[in-house]
């Protein structure tokens, strides 16, 4: 299967993903783009280091035209072939139209126990909150933010005194640890809910 791989930084969720698959050779996945809306993010370096196809298409030039901006993220995502796309820390909202065209084949990783904490600022949230647990889910992509089938989840404790970069740096290795177990068990067909803790 053809993973294309969408992100908007440093990319640490595609490296995992792509290392997963490329690391081997019984993968079911393939990674065929890394595609970004920031022509300047780190992961763009990461995928090509690991001769993975990249391509850019920046939001800015077209303003709050949401539709037009997807209606060009989509071209290098057909033109791979994709079978499925991850969004990986990418950090644009994408429109009903957009998910419609891969709804069943399109995952993303969001740093909570969802269904607590959609959107932003989830580990600020969480602290806020005075969880003692907190982590990270990885969901099909439905037209609602954050919001389809739970298919995996990685759970850590939150420590007295942690600030929200601790929290999120504890997530983001288990992030690392789940998506690519999540990833190969969802092109298998396996949809049992993956626990990691
Ligand atoms: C991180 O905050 C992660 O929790 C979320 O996206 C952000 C960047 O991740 N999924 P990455 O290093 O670009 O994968």
């Amino acid at each position: 299967k053809r993973v294309a791989i969408l992100i908007s930084g440093g990319g640490s969720n595609m490296v995992s993903l792509v290392d997963s698959m490329l690391n081997d050779a019984d993968h079911p996945g393939s990674p065929c783009l890394v595609l970004s809306n920031n022509a300047d993010a780190g992961g763009l370096s990461k995928a090509a280091e690991r001769g993975v196809a990249t391509a850019v298409v920046d939001h800015r030039p077209f303003g709050k035209d949401r539709a037009a901006f997807e209606a060009e993220l989509v071209q290098p995502i057909l033109e791979a072939g994709a079978d499925v796309v991850c969004l990986a820390g990418f950090m644009r909202v994408l429109t009903a139209g957009f998910v419609r065209q891969f709804e069943g084949r399109m995952l993303n990783i969001h740093p909570s126990l969802l269904p607590k904490y959609k959107g932003l600022h989830t580990h600020a949230r969480a602290l806020e909150a005075g969880d003692l647990r907190h982590g990270c889910s990885v969901h099909e992509v439905t037209p609602l933010l954050d919001d389809g089938p739970i298919l995996g989840q990685a759970e850590v404790p939150v420590h007295p005194g942690d600030t929200p970069d601790d929290l999120a740096a504890r997530v983001l290795v288990q992030e690392h640890r789940l998506y690519p177990a999540v990833l190969e068990r969802y092109l298998r067909g396996e949809r049992a809910v993956l626990h990691l803790s």
